[in-house]
């Protein structure tokens, strides 16, 4: 009879144990109930977005039932994945020890007290390499000196994305001499992709074509190259490229000069030595009336 109570008792205290054991997440938190009433929640930011060079702020918050009797509470953020085998691996920042891993040497600082449970931290000088997940993990030594910890589930990490303000890279010019046409290229980087627009020294918008010069690499930029077909005749006139995205906006002017140049100047040389024939031939004629006059006075 004790075979069967036994093995009855240990699944009813196993059952138990499971439903004590909770999972009440939420869409940003991680919340467990665990045996003996005790609740762990740790609430992340699911989505980031920050601007190269600029600073980004990743919100996280700890809570434990007995918070306050958690000894040497700290924050470690993990860049991708927490491993547990290796721990020191892929900690990005450790607020224990205020140890960063040499890609964010000096760049990550807490916002809050780790140590109360605020794992807000900021991260400065953004890179494009600093895009990736970042988890946010607690971890503390209990009263019997166990040491234990709490890490965001998977799906509630935080997603950084790192975009980039417009910024025109290089603006230039060509003639193309057998249609008579002008080029015109704006090449700029900005993430996401932005709006090349062409605009004339009277206001009005041109139309021009857009390329994507670079594949989208996830550490890099998208570069995109801007080409406007001129085929009018022109004065010389100075043109604006202006790019935009929801970051911001970006613009420089390209000028183009007349490539008749060659021939009025041609015709200014031309001129010039009709005038001087002209004034050489007044002078003299000038000169001879003179000279006659003269010559009839000393008659
Ligand atoms: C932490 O949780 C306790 C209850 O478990 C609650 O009273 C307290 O306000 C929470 N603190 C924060 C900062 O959320
Ligand atoms: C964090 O820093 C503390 C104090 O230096 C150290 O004991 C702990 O092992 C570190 N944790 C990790 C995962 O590096
Ligand atoms: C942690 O390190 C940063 C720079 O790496 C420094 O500015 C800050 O004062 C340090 N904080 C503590 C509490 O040592
Ligand atoms: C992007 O960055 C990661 C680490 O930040 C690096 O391992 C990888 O080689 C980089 N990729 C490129 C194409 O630069
Ligand atoms: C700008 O573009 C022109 C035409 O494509 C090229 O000849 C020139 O080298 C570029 N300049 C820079 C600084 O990239
Ligand atoms: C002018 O000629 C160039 C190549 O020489 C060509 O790419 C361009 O499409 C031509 N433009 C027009 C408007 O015909
Ligand atoms: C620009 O191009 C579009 C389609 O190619 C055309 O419908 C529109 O009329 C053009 N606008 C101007 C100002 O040329
Ligand atoms: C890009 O151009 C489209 C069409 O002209 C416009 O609807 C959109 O608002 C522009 N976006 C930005 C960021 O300027």
């Amino acid at each position: 009879m004790i075979f069967l109570i036994y093995p009855a008792l240990m699944i009813m205290i196993l059952g138990c144990l499971l439903i004590e054991s909770g999972n009440l997440d939420t869409d940003t938190c991680t919340i467990e109930s665990k045996y003996g009433g005790i609740v762990i929640k740790l609430c992340a930011q699911r989505e980031v977005i920050g601007v190269r060079g600029e600073d980004v702020i990743l919100p996280c918050q700890f809570n434990h039932s007995n918070l306050n009797i958690l000894q040497d509470l700290h924050l470690l953020l993990v860049k991708n994945n927490w491993i547990r085998e290796n721990p020191k691996q892929n900690v990005v920042y450790n607020s224990s020890s205020n140890e960063t891993s040499e890609d964010f040497k000096g760049r990550i600082e807490p916002e809050g007290n780790p140590s109360s449970g605020d794992g807000t931290v900021r991260i400065r000088h953004l890179r494009m390499a600093d895009q990736g997940r970042y988890l946010c993990r607690f971890e503390w030594t209990k009263s019997n000196g166990v040491e234990d910890g709490f890490t965001v589930r998977k799906g509630k990490e935080t997603n950084l994305q790192v975009d980039v303000r417009p910024n025109i890279l290089n603006i230039s010019s060509e003639f193309v001499n057998s249609n008579k046409t002008w080029k015109l290229f704006c090449e700029a980087e900005a993430k996401p992709e932005p709006n090349i627009t062409w605009w004339n020294p009277q206001g009005l918008l041109l139309n021009a074509s857009q390329m994507l010069v670079d594949e989208i690499y996830i550490n890099k930029t998208e570069n995109i190259k801007s080409r406007l077909i001129i085929t009018n005749e022109l004065l010389e006139e100075k043109y604006e490229c202006l790019v935009q995205n929801k970051h911001g906006a970006d613009h420089d002017y390209v000028y183009i000069e007349q490539k008749t140049q060659d021939v009025s100047w041609i015709l200014g040389i031309w001129t010039t030595l009709l005038c001087l024939v002209l004034l050489i031939l007044l002078l003299s004629v000038g000169f001879f009336i003179y000279k006659k006059k003269y010559k009839n006075k000393g008659d």
